[in-house]
């Protein structure tokens, strides 16, 4: 039987490139998003790379939507084996500057998004003995400066992928979570954050990446397939992950450093 992935996210960047290297090995994908023209830009790609599937317009705020696709993806697919929880928004600002709304909307999206995607999810994989992946971001291990609500949230999906990672070892279902550093996609477009040099400052880190969501997808691919439960994509972004096991103060300097550089910026502009 050809094997199954459900995407979230899957009209654009990161979420689509998983959709066209798995769809590359013959899978059936189920692609969601609230992008529902670039869901059938992906299912294009997907059907000439080799693979099929379906797509359906899904917000991960709402349980009720993600339950819906569990039930698609069991009616039309028989069920599922990989899970992908790659949907995520943007965000910056000062916590001074951060609202309580601004907090809401980015832990809604970037961890409740994931944790509701498990929780809808995991009958389907319990049964199929299969696997979740779960897409955070360096900045769940490094806390840069003047992203604090994306940085919990992307924590938050680190240490639910790892209690997961428990829980689930005895029921045969694998966890992976994926903690890129900055690259570039659309994900400046959903960018929130109390003023507008902050979203410039997140632009030009996306625009610096040496490495493309195309190799990130395949990097995902290949670590996956070896097993490994923290996948790192970026050389960086291993290197300074090594530095603050070993020595976290090192990084603790840096961040401080960068964020008084940051400040500097900001009432400069
Ligand atoms: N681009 C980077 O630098 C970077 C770095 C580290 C981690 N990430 C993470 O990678 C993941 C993919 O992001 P990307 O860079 O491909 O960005 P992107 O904006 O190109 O893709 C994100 C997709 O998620 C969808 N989305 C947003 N809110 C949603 C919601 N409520 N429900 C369903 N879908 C929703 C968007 O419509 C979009 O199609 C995100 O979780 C992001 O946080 C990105």
């Amino acid at each position: 039987m050809q094997k199954r992935m459900m995407i979230t996210g899957a009209g654009s960047g990161l979420g689509r490139e998983i959709a066209l290297r798995w769809a590359r090995e013959g899978w059936q994908l189920a692609l969601a998003d609230v992008n529902e023209q670039g869901l059938a830009e992906t299912l294009k790609l997907v059907r000439t790379a080799g693979g099929d599937g379906f797509t359906m317009r899904c917000d991960v705020r709402d349980y009720s939507q993600l339950t819906a696709v569990a039930q698609a993806c069991e009616e039309r697919l028989g069920g599922l084996d990989v899970l992908v929880n790659n949907a995520g928004v943007a965000a910056g600002g000062f916590f001074d500057d951060l609202s309580l709304e601004d907090w809401d909307w980015q832990l809604s999206i970037n961890l409740m998004g994931v944790i509701k995607g498990c929780k809808a999810f995991l009958p389907l994989l319990l049964k199929s003995q299969g696997k979740i992946i779960n897409i955070a971001s360096m900045a769940a291990l490094m806390q840069g400066p003047a992203m604090s609500n994306y940085n919990v949230a992307k924590a938050g999906v680190v240490a639910l992928s790892e209690s997961l990672l428990a829980e689930l070892k005895s029921e045969k279902v694998d966890v992976h979570v994926v903690c890129p550093s900055f690259f570039q996609t659309n994900l400046l477009d959903s960018f929130r954050g109390p003023t507008p040099a902050m979203k410039q400052q997140v632009g030009k880190l996306l625009e610096g990446s040496p490495i493309t969501a195309v190799d990130i997808a395949d990097y995902i691919y290949q670590e996956v397939d070896k097993g490994a439960f923290m996948i790192l994509p970026h050389e960086e972004g291993r290197m300074a992950w090594k530095i603050k096991q070993q020595n976290p103060e090192v990084i603790y300097d840096q961040m401080a450093q960068m964020a008084g550089r940051m400040r500097s910026k900001l009432s400069a502009s």
